[in-house]
């Protein structure tokens, strides 16, 4: 029989693994078993638990699971306050603290750490012994709510932790919810008439705070720390600066950012503020600006706080994305495939440094979904290169004198009815010979990322249409100069441009001509996969709906849609009329040839 010290001793070697596997999986996202591997660990763990319950150890793997929990949270007390942050919204006002800073350090420089602004929720969690024994929210900074249980689900928050490291300390960080999946979130509640969450750090908020800390377990919530809070009881010499505190945080197993940086200016500093104000949309959590801290601890004890901001860190904020401004009206637009369209007609408002006067509203229930009514004040967010969004109606500036929205029962188009369909998401006109489909149509076929014809946008294709230059895509590739100028509408410079531009796109590639006819589900990728595959459009054209499914990457749906499309005469004529006109038909051989991926 074995004996208890060896059920410890195996008990041990498991919850050792699990950890490793945990944190390369989390915190590195550098996976070293599979899922597989790693589940029949855990099955071996919970195995041996279930049979000895009386070494079931809090910091246990196995204790990931969350525990229904009691009525409400305890209060925390903790040992050293959660400071806040000054903020800077310009340049001027960040030069202004670090020629303050510089000169309360009487130096002419000092290094500074570098680190991204999530906006998610702070927490403080306090290790002893290596071992995670409590969490807490920031809460005002002094007294926060014991989330522990909820803490301990959280796959980045190390149980136990590695290396050398003190006696006790506690760790910062800023618990987020992944950009990516709160959408999908918000997608499978729309779809199930759910009401929408505003924001990922609502969310990631709300989901820490469940009493029920099984639920929290099924959020995908991750966490960056980003500093030491307290630490007694050094076993190697205590670090000096921030950045080494971070660094010995990691050697620990705690998840710091990559994008970090120490630099030496305030020149620098700009430099990765201006960097990261472009790239900010590419990170998959919130971040509303980058906090610079005085690397060094001596540097920040010298400087001290004023109230509860320390004169040793300032958040230089982004422009703020989110505005409120108010719903005038909601019109509708015709889309390529007739779908109609709701957007919101805004009162004019800069977000960000552009004015946005409109924003997507997508579709009929979403509109129902958010509850806005015509004459409500709503929440408006434009981020990056993202077309502006309407977040949500703030219910409370209501006065009663705003109104309910009704989808259109005509096409503002051509007048024909407007049918949605069951299970469809989407309202549609009837009428295939709608003019603003071809409108739309002929807008993409244009547009950057189909045939990149500068010069030829919404306008010039309404012209076209208009005095009849052209009946589809096709007709483009014929029109001349003194047709243009004819038409009293070009100058000179602008006709020759405009069919220079209408010629040069004929060297556009398969891919590109495929994103150009605009076949539902055939963007870039599928497209590039497609002409990869069968590179002629007529082998693409008389494949079966088998063959463009076996294609790697393609599904069925796409599959089904592609055949559809070249099932259809016009489709098919129009595609000879191309070919006629000289676009490109064939996939070019790469210099490695025909097969090169690169
Ligand atoms: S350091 C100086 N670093 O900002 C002490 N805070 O206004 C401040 N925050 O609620 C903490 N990203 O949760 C620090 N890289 C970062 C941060 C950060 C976000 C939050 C923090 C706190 C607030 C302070």
């Amino acid at each position: 029989m074995t004996g208890e010290k060896d059920i410890e001793e195996q008990l041990r070697r498991l919850r050792d693994e699990l950890h490793g596997h945990n944190h390369a999986y989390h915190v590195l996202d550098q996976p070293t078993v599979s899922d597989a591997e790693y589940d029949a660990l855990m099955r071996e763990l919970r195995a041996l638990e279930e049979a000895h319950p009386e070494l079931v150890t809090p910091d246990s793997p196995s204790q990931r699971v969350g525990a229904p929990a009691a009525e409400q949270f305890a209060q925390v007390q903790h040992e050293v306050p959660l400071l806040s942050l000054g903020n800077a919204f310009d340049d001027d006002e960040f030069m202004a603290w670090h020629a303050r800073t510089a000169k309360s350090l009487e130096v002419d420089g000092f290094d500074m750490a570098c680190e991204l602004k999530y906006d998610g929720l702070a927490v403080a969690l306090v290790y002893e012994d290596g071992g995670f024994v409590r969490g807490a929210t920031r809460g005002d900074g002094r007294v926060g709510e014991d989330v522990t249980a909820n803490l301990r689900t959280v796959r980045a928050v190390p149980l136990r932790v590695q290396g050398k490291y003190p006696r006790r300390f506690e760790a910062r960080g800023e618990v987020i919810y992944p950009k990516s999946k709160w959408h999908k979130l918000n997608e499978e509640r729309a779809a199930a008439g759910l009401p929408l969450y505003a924001n990922p750090r609502n969310t990631a908020a709300g989901s820490l705070r469940q009493i029920d800390s099984t639920v929290t377990a099924s959020r995908p919530l991750d966490i960056y720390f980003y500093s030491l809070g307290w630490a007694e009881g050094w076993s190697k010499e205590a670090p000096q600066t921030h950045s080494e505190s971070l660094d010995a945080l990691k050697g620990m197993g705690f998840k710091v950012n990559p994008h970090n940086r120490l630099v030496k200016t305030a020149d620098q500093v700009l430099d990765y503020y201006k960097g990261w104000l472009e790239r900010v949309e590419s990170l998959d959590y919130g971040c509303d600006g980058v906090v610079v801290k005085v690397d060094r601890l001596d540097y920040q004890r010298d400087l001290g706080q004023v109230g509860r901001e320390p004169r040793w860190a300032v958040a230089y904020k982004f422009p703020a994305i989110e505005v409120t401004t108010k719903l005038l009206s909601i019109e509708v637009n015709v889309g390529r495939t007739g779908s109609i369209n709701p957007y919101a007609v805004l009162e004019p408002v800069k977000i960000a440094g552009a004015m946005v006067k409109q924003a997507t509203l997508h579709n009929e229930d979403l509109i129902r979904q958010k509850g806005l009514r015509i004459g409500d004040t709503v929440l408006v967010r434009r981020a990056g290169e993202v077309i502006p969004e309407v977040i949500k109606s703030v219910e409370s500036k209501r006065d009663g004198s705003e109104t309910e929205w009704e989808m259109p029962t005509a096409c503002p188009s051509c007048g024909e009815p407007v049918v949605r369909e069951e299970g469809d998401a989407m309202a549609y006109c009837v009428n295939v010979a709608c003019p603003m489909q071809l409108q739309r149509t002929l807008e993409h076929f244009v547009s950057k990322g189909a045939m990149d014809i500068d010069g030829v946008g919404e306008k010039q294709v309404a012209i076209f249409l208009e005095k009849d230059l052209i009946q589809d895509a096709a007709g483009l590739y014929s029109i001349t100069k003194e047709q243009l100028l004819d038409l009293e509408r070009f100058a000179e410079k602008s006709a020759s441009n405009i069919v220079a531009a209408i010629a040069a796109s004929k060297e556009q590639p398969l891919a590109r001509v495929l994103v150009a006819l605009g076949i539902r589900h055939v963007g870039t990728e599928n497209a590039e996969l497609l002409a990869r595959h069968f590179k002629h459009m007529d082998a693409l054209a008389s494949a079966s709906q088998e063959e463009l499914a076996g294609v790697e990457g393609i599904g069925p749906v796409i599959a089904e849609t592609v055949w559809d499309f070249f099932q259809n005469a016009k489709n098919r004529d129009l595609v000879k009329r191309l070919a006629e006109a000289g676009l490109q038909m064939e996939m070019e051989a790469g210099p490695e040839g025909p097969q090169s991926l690169e």
